[in-house]
């Protein structure tokens, strides 16, 4: 599986670490940026990461901020992209079983990097469910489509 990682200034130590974890476990990653520790905007990175998902560079995104919420309301923006702020390891299961995510984010400011590595584990290995959750998602997707 191809993974697809982005932050702002404030997650690209976090987002090292969490591209090490990753390979560690065999999992092709695409790093987005930033390269470097200057101040840059959120919104840049999760729109981004976002428009490379759709366009199918990869198959689930990480992004990272202070507190992940910014940089996932960027990716959101962009039509078919599910982007779910957990700060916990259920959630982010859930949120790939249920609501069929396709990017994780999280605060680099709210989490530590081991349980930030729990949580992307969880959102990679869970699966989504389909059936009445599958009705649930289309819905998502026609009030998007609906502008
Ligand atoms: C940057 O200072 C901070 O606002 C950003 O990382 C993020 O937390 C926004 O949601």
């Amino acid at each position: 599986m191809k993974i697809g990682i982005g932050s702002d200034h404030t997650g690209i130590e976090l987002k090292g670490i969490i591209i090490d974890h990753l390979k560690q476990q065999g999992y092709e990653v695409i790093d987005y940026g930033p390269n470097s520790p200057e101040s840059v905007n959120y919104p840049e990175y999760g729109e981004k990461v976002a428009r490379a998902l759709v366009a199918g560079e990869f198959d689930l995104g990480v992004l990272i901020c202070g507190t992940g919420i910014g940089i996932s309301l960027a990716a959101n923006k962009v039509h078919g992209v599910r982007a779910a702020v957990c700060s916990e390891p259920y959630s982010a299961r859930l949120t790939r079983m249920h609501n069929d995510a396709n990017i994780i984010a999280f605060g680099a400011r709210v989490v530590g990097s081991e349980l930030a590595k729990m949580i992307v584990d969880e959102f990679l290995n869970a699966k989504f469910e389909g059936g009445r959750h599958q009705n649930r998602v289309d819905m998502i997707t026609a009030i998007e489509q609906q502008g």
